[in-house]
């Protein structure tokens, strides 16, 4: 993947992932609502999805959607392990496609550990008796932090049937029409706790050496990529530092994207932190790009990068250094769901409005001027 020119127009340069057109490199990062209902989709996201449907970002990848009950974070997470979790998330892709024109992908996940917990606004801690908790689980029997309940260390019946869930779930975002599908292999969640040493301390043949710890996730991945039609990109979020010592470096991840790539998958979203409750991320601008571009350069992945992305000017700089192929905007988009018009109009590009708000674009109002950038 050659580095591209630099060119102020970087960001709004087309992109083909497996049989995918994007139009740009802007891509809104998945982000938990909370506002689920057993799983199924609401008013809250066809509001929250169908605003993110005309950002001008090319992907909107949906938050994590668990793939059991008892994957979910909260009890107000989303979920795709039910025919009502298909039927409402379908309900609103099919009406964020009629309104917007941004692809859609789903990050499908688990969140093993880390699961049975309170939404953020609640406390964001372990939910206690009172709070209708369930039992969690994990590589090994060692809990997220002080506080939060000791999960039970898997079986090779769990990783079955977590396995399956993942396939089953995909099955239905494939059904639903999602554009793309990325596997939650970040933040502490077992995909990502099996392969890190803080968290699995197994002896058998999925704990201690790189390639044992690697091996169950490895085994979703495959599956997942084996029952979908290849024009389908298949990616993963993947951690590029645990932020600890003994735990999951920049050299990991680069294995780990070389892994991905030989089992068919198509991008790696490198995120960093989240595997313990005392791993802190630093808080310096664009902090996971450097782990990005090793991820891009060494393993010959297509690399998002994402985490305190936030101007136009950095994001662009980004992807035309060729540091990643994509960057991924969290906070940026809830505070301001048209960044990616102000990034274009700041970097002289252009995006795609519905027609009802065209008037807005710079060529037809004089006042986008005005209005600075
Ligand atoms: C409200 C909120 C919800 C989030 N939910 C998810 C999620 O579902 N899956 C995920 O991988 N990351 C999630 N994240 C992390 C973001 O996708 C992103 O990686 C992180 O916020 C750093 O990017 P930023 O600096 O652009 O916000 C969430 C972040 C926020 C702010």
């Amino acid at each position: 993947m050659p580095n591209m020119a630099s060119s102020t127009k970087a960001l709004f340069s087309p992109l083909a992932l497996a049989g995918l057109n994007l139009e740009n490199r802007v891509v809104v990062s998945p982000m938990c609502q909370y506002s689920a209902d057993d799983g199924s989709a609401t008013d809250w996201h066809m509001t929250h999805l169908g605003m993110l449907a005309n950002a001008g970002a090319a992907l909107v990848v949906v938050e994590a959607t668990h793939v059991e009950k008892i994957g979910r974070i909260t009890h107000g997470c989303l979920g795709l392990y039910s025919d009502a979790n298909e039927t409402a998330l379908k309900r609103v892709i099919d009406h964020c496609r009629k309104i917007g024109g941004a692809k859609f992908g789903v990050q499908l996940a688990h969140a093993g550990r880390k699961a049975s917990s309170q939404r953020p606004w609640e406390g964001g801690q372990s939910l206690k008796a009172g709070g209708d908790p369930w039992e969690t689980i994990g590589p090994s029997a060692i809990p997220f932090g002080p506080d939060w309940a000791t999960p039970r260390a898997m079986n090779e019946d769990d990783m079955a049937r977590v396995r399956e869930a993942f396939v089953a779930a995909a099955l239905r975002a494939a059904r639903i029409g999602f554009d793309a599908i990325e596997l939650h292999l970040a933040h502490g969640y077992p995909l990502h706790s099996f392969l890190s040493p803080i968290s699995n301390k197994r002896t058998d043949a999925y704990g201690g050496s790189f390639e044992n710890r690697l091996r169950f996730p490895l085994t979703v991945v495959q599956a997942v990529r084996a029952v979908l039609a290849p024009g389908i990109p298949l990616g993963a979020r993947i951690t590029g530092s645990d932020w600890l010592d003994e735990g999951i470096t920049p050299d990991d991840a680069v294995a780990l994207a070389k892994a991905l790539k030989s089992a068919g998958l198509s991008f790696a979203c490198v995120s960093s932190g989240g595997i313990s409750s005392d791993a802190r991320n630093p808080s310096t601008a664009g902090y996971n790009v450097p782990m990005a571009e090793r991820v891009r350069r060494e393993a010959g992945l297509a690399a998002r990068a994402v985490g305190l992305i936030a101007s136009p000017k950095q994001a662009d700089a980004i992807v035309a250094d060729g540091k990643a192929d994509m960057v991924a905007l969290a906070r940026a988009f809830l505070d301001e769901p048209h960044w990616a018009w102000h990034a274009a109009r700041a970097l002289g590009a252009d995006v795609k409005r519905p027609p009802q708000y065209q008037r807005a674009a710079p060529s037809l109002w004089p006042g986008a001027a005005m209005a600075g950038v």
